[in-house]
């Protein structure tokens, strides 16, 4: 079969597409023909060698995918060749066969949805929906800041804190993308964080309170103005660090302000911790996705070899949802 390969780590230069052994299924697998796969920013970082978890080269990068069951192994129930699934993996989508060693972490693609769209739902649905309502416990009627909004990440957060009432003030460095998470994914208002002062931007928009849930996959400064732009008791996730690194928060104004800080690790959490909450993935995500709650927006598409040109697009803040590569 044909995959992307990183032979050595580095830039997006060293992915190269190359043929390798198509993969069988092992006892509890099943190998998925891939239609595509997103582009995540965490597959940058894992070219790169920065990613918390470290592959050896050489490997195949994506983590998820949308195709169809082609073999399924021994023990293997609920699944059959020529299901159309939505898969996770650690890593491997970026091919045209990828092997599956969680078969019930699956889900069906929704009917109506594309391969395209359903290879950008799993990790920025289960990544805002760990975040919002497992992590922050979202409400009706709460005031959600979305840095970072146009993301993979960020778009489905604004989608999901307006399917659980919440008003979404999205913020973003650039105004047409920003346009389209108001028309995409229904924010109630936006703020170019680039062009504007953020903090005066939501206290003004919230009559001084200030947000109640702030999402923050962006980190650095963002993340430290992002204390001040916060509501008495208010609940600040900490999702990632697109801007390039952690940042200082000051306890001083945690302390005044009664916040709670929350990191969030999607997989790891359930993994390590809270295995319950894994069932939610299993059932709640496919059931808002009928709903078309957190529909991905797909900006961009490439075929494999155009694998270099999708990560640099993410690097260049060009993305508005989601970048896929196409496989078929
Ligand atoms: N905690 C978890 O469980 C979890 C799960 C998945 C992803 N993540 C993390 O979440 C973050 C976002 O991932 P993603 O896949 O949604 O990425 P993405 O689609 O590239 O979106 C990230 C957004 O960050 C903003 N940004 C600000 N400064 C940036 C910079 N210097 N370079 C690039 N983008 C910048 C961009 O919006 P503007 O241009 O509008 O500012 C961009 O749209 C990553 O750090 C990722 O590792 C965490």
């Amino acid at each position: 079969m044909r995959a992307v390969v990183a032979d050595r780590l580095g830039d997006p230069s060293v992915l190269q597409v190359k043929e390798v052994p198509t993969p069988e299924p092992g006892p509890g697998d099943v190998v998925v023909r891939v239609g595509a796969a997103g582009v995540n920013f965490p597959d940058i970082l894992s070219v790169a060698g920065t990613y918390q978890h470290k592959q050896e080269v050489p490997f195949i990068p994506g983590i998820e995918g949308a195709g169809t069951i082609h073999a399924v192994g021994n023990d293997v129930r609920g699944w059959k060749p020529g299901d159309k699934v939505i898969f996770g993996v650690r890593p491997g989508a970026f091919a045209e066969y990828a092997r599956v060693t969680r078969p019930d972490a699956m889900m069906r693609l929704p009917e109506g949805w594309s391969e395209i769209e359903g290879a950008g739902y799993r990790v920025a649905a289960r990544t805002a929906y760990h975040s919002l309502v497992h992590r922050a416990g979202t409400r009706k009627g709460d005031v959600v800041l979305v840095h970072g909004a146009s993301g993979g990440v960020g778009l489905s957060a604004v989608q999901l804190a307006k399917h659980l009432g919440a008003r979404v003030i999205a913020t973003g460095g650039d105004d047409t993308r920003l346009d389209i998470v108001k028309r995409h994914a229904g924010a109630d208002d936006l703020v170019n964080y680039r062009t504007t002062d953020f903090v005066a931007a939501v206290k003004e928009l919230t009559g001084g309170k200030g947000a109640d849930v702030i999402y923050d996959p962006v980190g650095g400064e963002v993340l430290e103005k992002s204390v001040r732009a916060a509501a008495y008791g208010a609940r600040l996730l900490i999702v990632g660090f697109t801007s390039g690194g952690p940042s200082k928060i000051m306890s001083n104004h945690v302390l005044i302000k009664g916040l709670t800080i929350l990191g969030v690790r999607a997989g790891e959490t359930i993994a390590r911790i809270a295995p319950e909450l894994g069932l939610d993935y299993v059932k709640v995500l496919p059931r808002l996705a009928a709903q078309g709650v957190m529909r991905p927006h797909i900006s961009h598409r490439f075929p494999m070899e155009g694998v270099a040109d999708a990560f640099r697009a993410l690097i260049d803040r060009q993305v508005v949802g989601k970048a896929v590569i196409e496989m078929i």
